[in-house]
């Protein structure tokens, strides 16, 4: 089944309590904590590109790629109404292709737990490595094996919203740390609710593996953080963000 289709549609109010302007000032805090200015940033997974969207009208000149159509389709429609011009590329990024090097790549959101086979995603950290300068930043965040497994894992979610309701129903298999999202959303559509259902599966990653294949890539400085502060990440951190230098 494919997911990311008619969700693209309803992911910015399911997302509301996201702060991306929070999100994206992070990113921010990262340049200046590594002492860079970028210009020239992809975002990788970028979705509907709230991020992307969010630094190109701060003046970076942004790429996003992403593997579903209709989040891209989202994240365009929306650059246009607010008349900043970002190139989305439509692509999977364990087969990374981009135009140029870039100063910073950013995968933000959960990009990387889509990423459920080891040997992927060292191809999609060979092909980041490949496209950065020299010095370029890589940033990207994962949802925690804690949060996949203990806070999403195996339990049920549903929200009665006025144009979309959902269940979410997640299952989480211990063995081959694998998450399975089964969605069910029903979309307002004039006068009646229509039902609509996706699978997604997200990979729990230990932070020690990413950090020794991010190495292995060769990426010089790592470092990991509890999201958007500079502490260590905790047993409970349930977003660990990753800022590797090449
Ligand atoms: C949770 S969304 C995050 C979107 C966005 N970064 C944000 O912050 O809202 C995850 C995104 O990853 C994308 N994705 C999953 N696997 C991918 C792959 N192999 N290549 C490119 N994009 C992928 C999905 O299409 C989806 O848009």
């Amino acid at each position: 089944m494919k997911s990311y289709s008619a969700f693209a549609y309803v992911y910015d109010q399911l997302m509301e309590d996201v702060d991306y302007d929070e999100w994206t000032m992070y990113i921010e805090a990262i340049f200046k904590r590594y002492n860079i200015n970028p210009l020239n940033i992809a975002e990788l997974a970028c979705g509907t590109g709230n991020v992307t969207n969010r630094l190109a009208k701060r003046g970076y000149n942004m790429i996003g790629v992403d593997i579903a159509e209709d989040m891209l389709y989202v994240a365009s429609q929306k650059a246009k109404d607010l008349k900043i011009d970002v190139v989305y590329l439509n692509q999977d990024i364990t087969d990374l292709l981009l135009p140029t090097h870039l100063d910073t790549i950013l995968c933000i959101c959960d990009g990387i737990n889509y990423i459920i086979d080891e040997k992927n995603l060292f191809k999609v950290f060979q092909g980041v490595h490949n496209h950065l300068k020299e010095n370029g930043l890589f940033i990207f965040d994962i949802s925690s094996y804690y949060k996949l497994s203990q806070i999403l894992g195996n339990h049920t979610y549903a929200e009665n919203l006025e144009q979309v309701s959902y269940i979410w129903e997640n299952y989480f298999n211990e063995e081959e740390r694998i998450c399975n999202l089964d969605l069910t959303l029903f979309i307002k559509e004039g006068d009646i609710y229509k039902k609509y259902e996706e699978d997604h599966i997200q990979r729990a990653y230990k932070e020690k593996e990413i950090i020794k294949m991010l190495k292995k890539v060769g990426f010089k400085k790592i470092e990991s953080f509890d999201a958007l502060n500079f502490l260590s990440p905790k047993e409970t951190s349930e977003r660990v963000y990753f800022v590797c230098q090449k």
